[in-house]
C-alpha cells in the first residue's frame, strides 16, 4: 500500500469524465488499498480515482472517522462505476475537497441518493443512501465525471473564492499531506506573468 499524491485544483484529470473499470485485476486492489491509505492519511473521508491521478470510475468513503458530534458505525465502501439512479429532497450542507484545500462551502444538493455499484468483485448492488453517506457519496461521484463541489456554488459565491483557487492552481499552498507535482512549463508560465 502507498500513499498516492493528491492532485488538486487546476490540474486536467480532475476535469475528465472516467472510464469504467471492467476487470478487477491485483495492480485494482492494491490502487483502491493505497486510495484508502492515501485518505485515512489526509483525514479526508471520501477520495475519487481523479483526485490520484487516475481515469477510473473508482471511488472510496470511510466515514468511521468523520467529524460529526455522534459516533455513527459506517462500515468503509468501494464504489465501481457508480451512478445515481434517483434521488428526492434537498439540503444544504459544508463540503470541502482534498483537491481544493482550505476552501469549504455549503452546498445544496438532494438529501437521499439511490445508487447502483460494482463492488470488488463487480458484483451489481442497489443502495439508499441518507445523511452524510449521501453527501459523500454525491461529491465522489461528481468527481468521477468531471465535477468539482465549487461548480454547484452561484457565480458570486465562486468569485469569493478566486483568491483561493488562484492559489491553489498556481501550487502556492501548503498542507499537511502529499500533493502532486504541478508539470514545470506551468510554474514557468506562472514566473513569466
Ligand atoms: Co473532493
Amino acid at each position: 500500500m502507498r500513499t498516492l499524491p493528491i492532485y488538486t485544483y487546476g490540474f486536467e484529470v480532475l476535469r475528465k469524465k472516467t472510464k469504467k473499470i471492467t476487470r478487477v485485476d491485483d495492480k485494482l486492489v492494491e490502487i483502491i488499498g493505497s486510495m484508502f491509505n492515501t485518505m485515512h492519511k489526509a483525514t479526508g473521508i471520501g477520495l475519487a480515482a481523479p483526485q490520484v491521478g487516475l481515469d477510473m470510475a473508482l471511488t472510496v468513503i470511510d466515514l468511521s472517522k468523520a467529524e460529526s458530534g455522534k459516533k455513527l458505525k459506517y462500515e468503509p465502501l468501494t464504489l465501481i462505476n457508480p451512478v445515481i439512479k434517483d434521488y428526492h429532497g434537498a439540503i444544504y450542507l459544508e463540503e470541502g475537497c482534498l483537491s481544493i484545500p482550505y476552501v469549504r462551502a455549503e452546498v445544496e444538493r438532494p438529501e437521499t441518493v439511490f445508487v447502483e455499484y460494482q463492488d470488488i468483485d463487480l458484483n451489481k448492488n442497489y443502495v439508499e443512501l441518507n445523511g452524510l453517506l449521501a453527501r459523500v457519496a454525491q461529491h465522489e461521484i461528481d468527481h468521477l465525471n468531471g465535477i468539482l463541489f465549487i461548480d454547484h456554488l452561484t457565480k458570486d459565491e465562486k468569485k469569493k473564492l478566486k483568491p483561493e483557487l488562484d492559489d491553489i492552481r498556481k501550487g502556492d499552498i501548503e498542507t499537511d499531506y502529499l500533493l502532486a507535482e504541478l508539470p514545470k512549463k506551468d510554474k514557468n508560465s506562472h514566473k513569466r506573468k
